[in-house]
């Protein structure tokens, strides 16, 4: 009869406590409960209760209400008021015809309610379906949280692989660049350091980080031999080293997760007077992000040394990034950048 149904509750038997003062119900609850689960059976309430703080697991309990000591409502209150029991079913017996004791017992978080003298195949069949129940519950929880991980496992995976990608990338771009080793890296991060101080999200920050990351990719389309000419550039290189920003647009182009990072490629090179490239974009036309950048990138080229001349000292540095401020650089960021460098520079 229900014993396919005992056989849904996983592949381990389950522990039923019975709480009971009467030996008859203890032995028929043994007696006919022994089948489909592992039976314990206590005297008291008080009993009931020490043999659930000793840590025993337990699947479902059978309380009785009529028991010398506390009551059974007494002792499913307690169940009920702790976190760790909280969710073991309980199934309350009793022999009186009090239908409002039957209300109270559900009220306080009673899955059933058992008339006695207990009627066999009934008890079974309600033991069953509740431990059923509860089992199909547990389960499906687990399936959630478990699920849950799962997917955001994949998606910290998901994302350590783009910015792993992104790394290699950027040091793609570095490793041809024999004079500005790691300048991709130190952008990225003057970039996000400019964009903390701005305030912005955390998000937001990454993402400038990023866009730092790669916004001289464009440099892999240009020649090697004129990125690493030592000395001055003639006007036609000149030409040939500042198409590295439409390149790199176009070489971020297909990202469509992330459309942002081609702008930090594009625009990093745009003046805020107008008179940068590719676009002459000017003021608040240029965006955020590449006005940022900027100041990161001039940053950078200023203090490490370069193919055609050594890195300034930060005094120098300072007054540069002072006198550019309005037409070369967004005057709020500069500002920013000016009160970083201040502040390490007192400190040295
Ligand atoms: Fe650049």
């Amino acid at each position: 009869m229900g014993f396919r149904q005992s056989r849904l509750y996983g592949e381990e038997m389950p522990q039923i406590l019975a709480i009971d003062d009467d030996e008859v119900s203890r032995k028929l609850i043994r007696g006919n409960l022994s089948d489909i689960a592992r039976v314990s059976a206590v005297v008291c309430g008080r009993d009931g209760l020490s043999y659930l703080n000793t840590g025993n697991k337990v699947d479902l309990i059978l309380l009785d209400y009529r028991m010398p000591g506390m009551t059974g409502l007494e002792v499913l209150k307690q169940i009920k008021s702790r976190d760790e029991f909280r969710e073991v079913p309980v199934i309350m017996f009793t022999g009186e015809e009090n239908e409002s004791l039957e209300s109270q017992a559900l009220e306080a978080g009673a899955a059933d309610f058992i008339h006695k003298p207990l009627v066999i195949p009934v008890m079974r069949q309600r033991v069953m379906n509740i431990l059923n129940y509860f089992y199909l519950q547990n389960s499906l929880q687990a399936e959630v949280t478990r699920q849950t991980k799962l997917a955001e496992r994949r998606q910290e995976e998901a994302e350590q692989l783009f910015e792993e990608m992104i790394m290699a990338l950027a040091q793609a771009i570095d490793a041809k660049d024999h004079y500005t080793h790691g300048h991709s890296q130190r952008v990225a991060e003057y970039s996000a350091q400019i964009s903390l101080l701005l305030g912005d999200e955390p998000q937001q920050v990454r993402l400038i980080y990023y866009m730092g990351l790669l916004h001289d990719i464009g440099k892999i389309g240009i020649p090697v031999k004129i990125i690493n000419k030592p000395g001055r550039l003639t006007d036609e290189e000149y030409d040939v080293i500042k198409s590295h920003s439409a390149i790199g647009a176009e070489v971020l182009n297909p990202i469509r997760i992330r459309p942002e990072l081609m702008i930090g490629a594009r625009y990093h090179h745009e003046k805020f007077d107008g008179s940068g490239y590719p676009d002459k974009l000017a003021g608040e036309d240029i965006p955020r992000a590449a006005r940022i950048i900027a100041v990161a990138d001039a940053y950078d080229a200023m203090t490490s040394d370069r193919s055609y001349r050594k890195g300034m000292m930060s005094q120098k540095v300072y007054e540069e990034i002072a006198k550019k401020s309005g037409s070369q650089f967004d005057p709020e960021i500069a500002d920013i950048m000016l009160a970083y460098l201040k502040e390490n520079m007192d400190g040295e």
